[in-house]
């Protein structure tokens, strides 16, 4: 039989009978490869089938009456690490597939490792799939760890690529939680194509999916991320899995953070923090801790936010600085806060709170590599910028949220009394406040709550003239 030739789109999925150089579906450029067809009814239809009789979705064939489904929520399973629990929603749901994407190097296979082994101890089997690293390499890093070091937990190791072995290995030891350390590596013996590819990608997910629902196990699938830093292979991936988790951080600091993007068994942009240390990933309980940790004290262009991450207040510290300009056109510069936003907010200060910001390059940046985008974080950007601009520091205690209209009015935010509550733990004295937030909300014990109504009065109770 002459064998046919399609090309795939990689960042899709769309296919084509011939090579094109740029994919009609989605206009992705230069995206499309070589793939060998497989015949549909020996191949992709058939394989369905039958994986659809090996692992059925659910017992039952017909259709259920809505009453008679039961709703008894399943017990989530702890994975040992209070902060990836919490990203999760709670911990693991049986039978979920879940798929952590994230750079080279940044802690993706410590972190599974890590919660492979806790789950080992307190719950069962753990199968640990790794297409990238030997038995060997696993158990120097898990020594490491030291995790794993008193009693025997059954946590079976296995380096393989090949998603029928990995299956005939799932069937064999009925783990109680599999991990395959990258998807991307996996492939079926049923395609042609190279690892990787759309095709092999998608089918590694499905097959592991049916796994995942038919016998209740949950899964953990590891994904590389391509250089503009989204999951690697075809949107479909996402589309497949039930939670879709990056880690984020920078490699220069030892912070690492997981943030759920997608989530059918909890809140999603929920944050885990983690410190890399010499014996793997810390959870830290209270990361406004090290996120203010080096703050320099009374000096101008600094201003701490309460922002939230999910269900979670946090503090983090907005930096500006405004120089003037030596050449014809100012800059602007913003990291951890949308570039736009900044130009806004900057129009608005010039305009409404008459600072002249004509002639200087403004450089904005959020500590700790954190990244804030709700319209809460505007009052402690303007706050920061008009500090370094007047060269005063803002007042000792003092922290503030807010969002900022255009017409220089201070507009009130959701969830502020949980924001209330983190900046009094953490010590601080005054928080500035949209007015629209204060009848709502009490002060907690020790912090005096400041209301403001436009730009001009906040700008008055930041700082002293
Ligand atoms: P790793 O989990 O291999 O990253 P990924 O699977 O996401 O590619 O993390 C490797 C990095 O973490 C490596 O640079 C070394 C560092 N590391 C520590 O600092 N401490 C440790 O205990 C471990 C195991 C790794
Ligand atoms: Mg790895």
């Amino acid at each position: 039989m002459k064998q046919k030739t399609i090309y795939t789109c990689q960042e899709c999925g769309a296919q084509s009978q011939k090579w094109l150089g740029r994919c009609p579906e989605c206009g992705a450029w230069n995206s499309l490869v070589e793939e060998r067809a497989v015949p549909t009814t020996a191949g992709a239809g058939a394989a369905a089938a039958s994986a659809g009789a090996r692992y059925a979705l659910a017992a039952t064939a017909g259709p259920q009456l809505y009453e008679d489904i039961d709703t008894v929520v399943s017990a989530r399973l702890s994975t040992g690490i209070d902060e990836f629990d919490r990203v999760l929603g709670g911990g693991v749901v049986p039978g979920s597939l879940v798929l952590i994407g994230g750079e080279p190097g940044i802690g993706k296979s410590t972190l599974l490792l890590q919660a492979a082994a806790h789950f080992a101890h307190s719950t069962g089997t753990v199968l640990y799939c790794s297409g990238e690293e030997s038995e060997h390499q696993i158990k120097s890093r898990g020594q490491r760890l030291g995790t794993l070091n008193e009693a025997r937990a059954p946590l079976y190791l296995l380096a393989e690529t090949c998603l029928e072995r990995i299956l005939e290995e799932v069937a064999r030891l009925r783990p109680a939680l599999i991990v395959v350390d990258s998807v991307q590596t996996v492939f079926s013996l049923k395609f042609q194509s190279a690892p990787g590819s759309v095709g092999q990608v998608r089918e590694a997910a499905t097959q592991l999916l049916f796994a995942a629902k038919g016998q209740n196990i949950p899964t953990f699938l590891v994904g590389h991320v391509t250089k503009d830093g989204s999951l690697a292979g075809p949107k479909v991936l996402e589309h497949i899995v039930d939670t879709v988790l990056y880690f984020e951080g920078e490699k220069h600091h030892s912070h690492r953070v997981v943030r759920a993007v997608k989530n059918r068994f909890g809140a999603v942009s929920e944050l885990g923090v983690f410190e890399m240390t010499g014996r793997g990933l810390k959870p830290v309980p209270n990361p406004s801790e090290i996120f203010l940790a080096e703050r320099p004290a009374g000096a101008p262009g600094s201003a701490v936010l309460c922002c939230m991450e999910g269900s979670r207040p946090l503090l983090v510290e907005v930096q500006a600085l405004v120089s003037t300009s030596s050449y014809g056109n100012a800059r602007r510069m913003a990291s951890g806060i949308d570039q736009n936003r900044l130009a806004l907010l900057l129009a608005v200060l010039e305009k409404r709170a008459g600072l002249n910001l004509l002639g200087e390059d403004v450089f904005i940046n959020v500590a700790g590599g954190m990244t804030v985008d709700e319209p809460a974080a505007d009052l402690a950007i303007v706050g920061a910028v008009a500090s370094s601009l007047r060269n005063r520091p803002i007042k000792t205690g003092t922290a503030v949220f807010g969002e900022v209209g255009l017409a220089g009015e201070i507009r009130g935010i959701s969830q502020a009394a949980l924001r209330l509550r983190e900046a009094a733990q953490m010590g601080f004295t005054h928080v500035v406040v949209p007015e629209g937030n204060v009848a709502r909300d009490e002060a907690p014990a020790g912090c005096e709550i400041v209301p403001v109504r436009n730009v001009g009065e906040a700008l008055d109770q930041l700082m002293d003239w």
